[in-house]
């Protein structure tokens, strides 16, 4: 038995399923994926094989594996005994930077997670409002507990009942909670009017990430957001931009600042904490002021702002805002992006890569772009998860996210040679499996 395997035996005596979070567990490799360290682009599993890693820590990794600013700010952090659950002047200092660059930003509170940053934006939204209701887009994601995780990707089978009873996306939530949810259908104006229409009395958001990363990197139409934006701001509902994956992907301002479309409220994350956990909801100074001490709502916590990923955090904003960093992530954006399109256009493959900055998402079954989340059942799971897998024989680690069309990415560390390495890896592996993505491309035309 090799050493993965052993390892994977002895962790689940401890851990459920040998995992501290569910999606670890690799659906593609049949097992989790147990690294031992990372440098740069790199990761090696504990039998010291070599990856390029694809994966990023699912966006947070934008500088990359142990970057020297965040060896830095870790030292910076033990100088100072990082002490916690105090304020300090770096907070200051760091959500000054933030609300600098993040367009709706005002003011800002930090948190660990992304899904604690829309937990409590969710919260101050219903409070600043007055109403409880939230529309949600279909594909997006939010996080994983009782407030959103309702709605977002409900299977096949259960797709046809979701807007009119919304799908729970996990057992545990109590079904009570669907009555609060009102999924629409991305990309179309129509339903998100008629939503508002129907039910902007009770509405107090309508929360959407700007670029559907979580469901195929679906892009907004020309004009969409900025329909969203208008039919919002008429109708009393904050507009909730959850910009956990988007932010700092391909610009300092998020993807607010790329599209121009300002939100009232939005979170940011991943990358922000430069590899270490830190999360933040921003927004207009009326809704933020809605906080304790200055308001009535209750937002605290022994672990918020933590000093060590506000250290992290300050260091990763001046990487990102040197003046090559930008630069240089479009520059390996450009190079990935025209070697899989040749790939694809060579072979005839049925798929399609979508790209926002320094993430992107790889969807089976179709040539052009989804619209809307529907449009991505022509994915095939399976499929995709032995290609994933013949990636990872081969030294190239992406995420498996159950073999769903969900993101993957690149850091400032990977090189030129790094994406040449993977365009290969992709060439070979695409080519074994054309036929078979030809036969699923063939076998969705005839349904
Ligand atoms: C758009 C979006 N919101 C929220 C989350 C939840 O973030 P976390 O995994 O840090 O809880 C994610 C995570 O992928 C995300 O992509």
């Amino acid at each position: 038995m090799n050493t993965l395997q052993s390892h994977y035996l002895k962790a689940k005596e401890v851990l459920p399923g040998g995992v501290n979070s569910s999606t670890r567990f690799n659906k593609a490799i049949g097992k989790p994926f147990y690294v031992s360290k990372g440098r740069g682009s790199r990761v090696w599993d504990i039998e010291g094989k070599e990856y390029i890693d694809m994966c990023c820590a699912h966006g947070a990794g934008l500088l990359g594996n142990a970057h020297p600013a965040i060896d830095g700010a870790l030292r910076r952090a033990a100088s100072i005994g990082y002490v916690n659950s105090f304020e300090t002047e770096y907070h200051e200092e760091l959500a000054r930077r933030v609300c600098g660059y993040i367009p709706c930003a005002d003011r800002v509170r930090f948190c660990s997670s992304g899904s604690e940053a829309t937990l409590h934006l969710i919260r101050a939204c219903r409070a600043f409002t007055g109403k409880e209701k939230i529309i949600r887009i279909e594909g997006h994601f939010h996080g994983y507990h009782e407030m959103i995780y309702i709605g977002g990707q409900p299977p096949r089978s259960e797709f046809g009942r979701n807007r009119s009873e919304p799908y729970i996306e996990s057992p545990g939530i109590p079904k009570e909670y669907a009555q609060f949810i009102i999924p629409v259908p991305y990309n179309d104006r129509e339903a998100l009017a008629a939503a508002v229409n129907d039910h902007a009395h009770e509405t107090a958001m309508l929360i959407m990430e700007p670029v559907n990363f979580n469901c195929a990197g679906i892009t907004p139409e020309p004009g969409y957001l900025a329909f969203v934006r208008e039919l919002t701001r008429d109708n009393d509902i904050v507009l909730f931009f959850d910009e956990i994956q988007s932010s700092f992907k391909k610009s300092l301002g998020g993807a607010q600042a790329d599209f121009g479309v300002i939100p009232d409220v939005c979170t940011i994350g991943k990358a922000l904490g430069g590899g270490l956990p830190l999360s933040a909801f921003c927004g207009r100074a009326e809704i933020m002021d809605i906080f304790q001490p200055v308001g009535p709502v209750q937002h605290s916590g022994t672990f918020n702002a933590h000093l060590v990923p506000v250290l992290a955090g300050l260091a990763f904003l001046d990487e990102a805002a040197r003046p090559d960093f930008y630069p240089s992530l479009r520059s390996l954006e450009d190079r990935f992006h025209a070697g899989i399109d040749a790939i694809i256009h060579d072979y005839g493959l049925s798929m399609t890569v979508t790209h926002h900055g320094a993430r992107f998402n790889m969807l089976l079954g179709r040539t052009e772009p989804a619209l809307r989340y529907e449009d991505t059942f022509c994915h095939d799971s399976r499929l995709f998860l032995e290609i994933l897998k013949s990636c990872w024989e081969r030294g190239v680690y992406f995420h498996d996210y159950g073999g769903g069309p969900a993101h993957h990415g690149y850091s400032i560390k990977h090189t030129n040679d790094d994406i040449d390495r993977v365009l290969t890896v992709l060439h070979d592996v695409l080519y074994i499996y054309q036929n078979s993505l030809q036969m699923h491309a063939e076998a969705m035309e005839v349904l």
